[in-house]
């Protein structure tokens, strides 16, 4: 059983990533620690805890930054709905996060399994920047760190024309993980678009698998309103389920290793994804960033997962 810790900011597209990981027979889910980001934190805890009882699990949910760390918040109620999973009226309150700060998890669950854990983060990286600079030593202890976010080799952002959401809601967060030495691997928004597009076809596809089939398309509701209205895309797309499946399965991935840095500051850079191809800006290689993911190896998949 492969150990994963994963760190969401839950909402319509994070609730399908989950799934995939806690259906997956050979990944031990060790907890889900939570970020505001989507939609503010009590929310995506609800979000996280409701997505976890309909996968039948008891999987521990721990509360973590309800900010990102010099900011306030900017979420994307617009994109996910208000509640974050589309708005259609599911029962997302009442349920109880296990004790715990999401932070000082993170630090403890990779301290006491050594080179065990791949770490997941597909929100904000707000906890996982608090971690690192709590205990800095978790960035050798780690095993793999998959990161949905940024726009790739040179992708297009979706809440600005060069920032995607994640980066942009706590680019110092990101400045501090790519200062980290974690072993990273980012999958960017220019991978969603690209192989994870969720075509009318595909949903009846989804929908055919039963429960959790059609909960994957329902809660996408909001989400196909600002594909087909905003970005032109043919349907919803999947950013953290294609990242979820990159970290269950990297064989089909093609990654290169590249410098990465990450604009902090004021519009319109902020959170703009700075790749150094050429080597100008002499940035260390510290990502192995995804540049292809085959989109009928990631459907295979998620078609597996959710049957
Ligand atoms: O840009 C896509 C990312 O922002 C995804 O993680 C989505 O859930 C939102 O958080
Ligand atoms: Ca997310």
């Amino acid at each position: 059983m492969r150990k994963f810790l994963i760190d969401t900011d839950t909402a319509s597209d994070d609730a399908v990533a989950m799934c995939m990981a806690l259906r997956h027979p050979d990944i031990d889910v060790v907890g889900f620690t939570v970020v505001a980001g989507n939609v503010p934190l009590a929310q995506a805890v609800q979000n996280a805890l409701y997505t976890v009882e309909l996968c039948g699990e008891n999987t521990p949910v721990y509360v973590g930054h309800g900010r990102p760390m010099l900011r306030d918040l900017g979420t994307a109620q617009d994109v996910h709905g208000e509640d974050g999973m589309g708005d259609i009226g599911l029962p997302l309150s009442g349920r109880t996060p296990a004790e715990g700060w999401a932070p000082e998890v993170i630090v403890d669950t990779i301290r006491q399994n050594p080179g065990e854990i791949t770490l997941v983060a597909i929100g904000p990286l707000t906890n996982l920047a608090a971690a690192i600079l709590w205990a800095p030593d978790i960035a050798e202890k780690v095993e793999r760190v998959v990161i949905m976010g940024g726009t790739g080799e040179h992708g297009p952002g979706n809440v600005s024309p060069t920032a995607e959401f994640n980066f942009w809601v706590d680019p110092e967060a990101v400045s501090v993980v790519l200062r980290s030495g974690m072993p990273l691997e980012f999958v960017g928004w220019d991978i969603s678009i690209e192989s994870a597009v969720v075509t009318n076809e595909r949903q009846e596809q989804l929908r055919a698998l039963g429960e959790l089939g059609s909960f994957s398309v329902d809660i996408q509701a909001t989400l196909q309103g600002f594909a087909w209205e905003e970005t032109r895309l043919a349907g919803p797309d999947f950013p953290d389920p294609i990242a979820m499946a990159h970290a269950i399965d990297p064989a089909p991935a093609t990654m290169e290793h590249l410098g990465v840095d990450i604009a902090v500051g004021v519009e319109p850079m902020r959170g703009t994804m700075i790749v150094d191809h050429y080597g100008f800006a002499q940035l260390p290689k510290n990502v192995n960033v995804v540049t292809h993911y085959p989109e009928d190896a990631f459907f295979a998949m998620l078609t597996d997962l959710l049957r």
